[in-house]
């Protein structure tokens, strides 16, 4: 019906309010769905309702974390006129979904997802696992059918959701009618961020480089890297594939990394300098961004504006797709 009017396909994607975000969540997952805006009816909201499955008992700053996070999008580039911009919390569309499709899932299949096993084991909860976590991926789908999304940029570590997602979309359109697409996954591509410990860039792990850091942070951060451990000399040769350093310098240097490569091996490039340039590049990359989120961060109204609504535009469509599911399942409707 409103066909003509936007023909774009839509995407979704959502982000966990962890407070201000870092370069991994900038280049696996910000990045694109700034370029993708101009492309999709873009969705994107922050998951506070996901965040919980980890810190329930500690909320004190989720209302906090999760405005950091809604100028970090902004500040970065995300349009409100372009892309609908919310807050999972306030569309509650999105558990009424949820309950619906755990019932198209079995325990088992749920425990075997390997991106659930991994968390179990990275947060060490072992027996401590609760009903609320364990349908993580359904939740997640959720967020996704509920938009009736044709796709979800997303990191490569988030693959096994939305294979979840895939199935729990057939298995409902295969059992009541067709009212999802199955979403394709628009993989970023520098999927994976070193920390300058050389482990995947994260918040729990510490290793982060914020987007927000001013460029004396940003600075000692990037000097604490670990660089190729056989390069101990300036004049070693060094070998960039196994470098945090030059990790850094493919995604932010493009167009020096032939260079770059070229004179760390041959002997030519101190890894002080080399540290001391992709300093340099990472600070200007958000220099303009830096002000922006000053700016927005002495404005909240502008910024509650835009969540709202966000979450206004975001309603009116979970609504629509929540009275198809009704019908299709048979369900009374109010006022049917
Ligand atoms: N699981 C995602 C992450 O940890 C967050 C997320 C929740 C998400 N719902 C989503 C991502 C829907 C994409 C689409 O990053």
């Amino acid at each position: 019906m409103l066909r003509h009017m936007n023909s774009k396909k839509r995407i979704l994607s959502g982000v966990q309010p962890t407070g201000k975000l870092h370069i991994g969540n900038y280049v696996g997952a910000l990045s694109n769905w700034v370029k993708l805006q101009h492309q999709y009816d873009s969705f994107h909201c922050v998951v506070d309702w996901h965040s919980l499955t980890v810190t329930y008992d500690q909320t004190e700053r989720i209302a906090d974390d999760t405005l950091e996070v809604f100028i970090d999008l902004l500040a970065i580039g995300l349009d409100p006129s372009k892309a609908t911009i919310f807050l999972q919390s306030m569309v509650p569309e999105h558990a009424e979904l949820h309950l619906l499709l755990s019932m198209l899932i079995n325990l088992g299949r749920l425990e075997r997802n390997p991106t659930f096993k991994e968390r179990v084991k990275d947060l060490d909860l072992r027996g401590e696992v609760s009903y609320g976590h364990l349908g993580y991926p359904v939740l997640q789908a959720a967020d996704i059918l509920v938009y009736r999304a044709h796709a979800v940029p997303v990191g490569e570590d988030q693959a096994p959701h939305l294979e979840l997602t895939r199935e729990l979309a057939r298995k409902f359109n295969a059992t009541y009618a067709e009212i999802f697409p199955e979403p394709d996954t628009l993989l970023t591509p520098f999927p994976r961020v070193p920390g300058p410990d050389g482990r995947k860039m994260s918040k729990s792990l510490g290793n982060h480089i914020l987007m927000s850091d001013e460029p004396d942070v940003i600075t000692k951060k990037v000097m604490s890297a670990i660089t190729d451990p056989e390069k101990i000399r300036k004049d070693d040769p060094g070998n960039p594939e196994i470098c945090n350093v030059y990790a850094w310098h493919i995604i932010f240097s493009p167009d020096q990394v032939e260079t770059i490569a070229a004179t760390c091996r041959s002997g030519e490039r101190g890894c002080v300098m080399c540290k001391q340039e992709a300093a340099a590049v990472i600070s200007n990359h958000f220099g303009e961004f830096r002000e922006e989120r000053k700016r927005l961060e002495a404005d909240p109204d502008t910024v509650k504006d835009v969540i709202i609504t966000g979450t206004r535009k975001a309603s009116e469509v979970a609504k629509e797709t929540m009275g198809l599911v009704r019908d299709s399942m048979g369900l009374l409707r109010p006022g049917a």
